[in-house]
């Protein structure tokens, strides 16, 4: 081959990686299974990009990034709690990224943004409660649960089932709840006498109400939008509000630093910021409140205008320091203890 034809040959090939390249994204996602599938399809039907993704829980995937910060797999991470996004953001495992769908936004979805500099933004909200099966209830003679005050009652024993808050983001939101809604001390006894009652911890934040509605635990605290999945799927699961109040997540998207398809990224986020994507996710029962202000709302939508919301501290709660703290603290003054 002459050598002009080898430069042009070589040329082709180098773009054609390049184009190969760009042709794929790399997804952490850490909502729903169904609604990271629904996602990972759906943004490959659009774009004709190919999307590899995996799920994994909020707290898992911030530790992921974490672990891979020096040579960087991921491309986005899209959804699960807020808290360990702010964290990756302080820890500067994301990067800024100011997208041009942020006008459609609600304001609680750029206040997270701007709680850390650009380096993530709301996608969803939803709010902390705990799900029962109603059959299991009756036939262990237990009351109504209505508060989380009822939960720590000895008759609940072993009736109730929680996510670790070190994997998953809903029990690390349910331990960061309690310390802001009864204080510290009292936050933690109450999550010591809970212990007591749990018969598992889940890796994963919805498993719990997933294993009420099979009839493995009476009780599991979840984010309410989750209870409300299984009752929609047929499971007899009732949802509650707890009487004293309760927090919430502000559910995030971040660009993870250091990204190989960093225009496919920012493609992705544009995307997943558009009222035409957040509207579908009722159709995978997936019942948070969307972060576009023109997206579709399910009827079945916990609505957090008439739930007793704490003023949930994002920025603290999120920040790297107190995150570390509260849950090595959950670890050595909680989980250790026996049940
Ligand atoms: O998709 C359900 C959901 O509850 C989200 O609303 C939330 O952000 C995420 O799961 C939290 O999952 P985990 O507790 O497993 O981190």
């Amino acid at each position: 081959m002459k050598s002009t034809h080898l430069l042009a040959a070589t040329a082709a090939a180098m773009l054609c990686s390049t184009a190969a390249y760009a042709d794929s994204l790399t997804l952490y996602c850490s909502a729903d299974e169904a609604w990271c599938q629904q996602i990972k399809t759906g943004f490959e039907e659009k774009t004709g990009i190919t999307v590899d993704m995996t799920r994994k829980s909020s707290g898992e995937t911030y530790a992921q990034v974490r672990a891979e910060a020096s040579n960087p797999k991921g491309d986005v991470w899209w959804g699960g709690t807020g808290d360990p996004h702010l964290q990756a953001a302080e820890e500067d495992l994301t990067v800024a990224y100011e997208s041009p769908m942020r006008g459609e936004l609600h304001d609680w979805a750029i206040k997270q943004a701007e709680a850390a500099g650009n380096k993530t933004i709301g996608v969803y909200s939803g709010a902390l409660g705990f799900g029962y099966n109603k059959d299991l209830l009756a036939k262990n003679n237990l009351p109504e649960p209505k508060c989380w005050a009822d939960l720590i009652k000895p008759e609940f024993k072993g009736q109730i089932q929680i996510a670790n808050p070190n994997s998953s983001g809903t029990a690390y939101t349910m331990l960061a709840t309690m310390v802001q809604l009864f204080g510290e001390d009292e936050g933690f006894e109450y999550m010591k006498a809970l212990h007591k009652n749990v018969n598992q911890y889940t890796k994963s934040g919805s498993a719990p109400i997933k294993a009420a509605g099979l009839g493995e635990t009476t009780v599991g605290i979840v984010f309410m939008h989750d209870a409300v999945a299984q009752t929609a799927a047929g499971f007899p699961i009732v949802t509650v509000a707890p009487c004293e109040g309760t927090g919430y997540e502000i559910g995030s998207m971040s660009l993870i630093k250091g990204a190989r398809n960093e225009e496919a990224a920012k493609q992705f986020y544009d995307w997943a910021l558009s009222a035409e994507m957040q509207s579908k996710a009722k159709d995978v029962k997936s019942f948070q409140l969307p972060s576009n202000k023109s997206a579709e709302v399910s009827e079945l939508t916990p609505d957090l205008s008439s739930i007793k919301l704490i003023d949930y501290d994002f920025k603290k709660y999120g920040s790297s320091e107190e995150r570390k703290r509260l849950l090595a603290k959950w670890d050595t003054e909680v989980s250790s203890l026996p049940q």
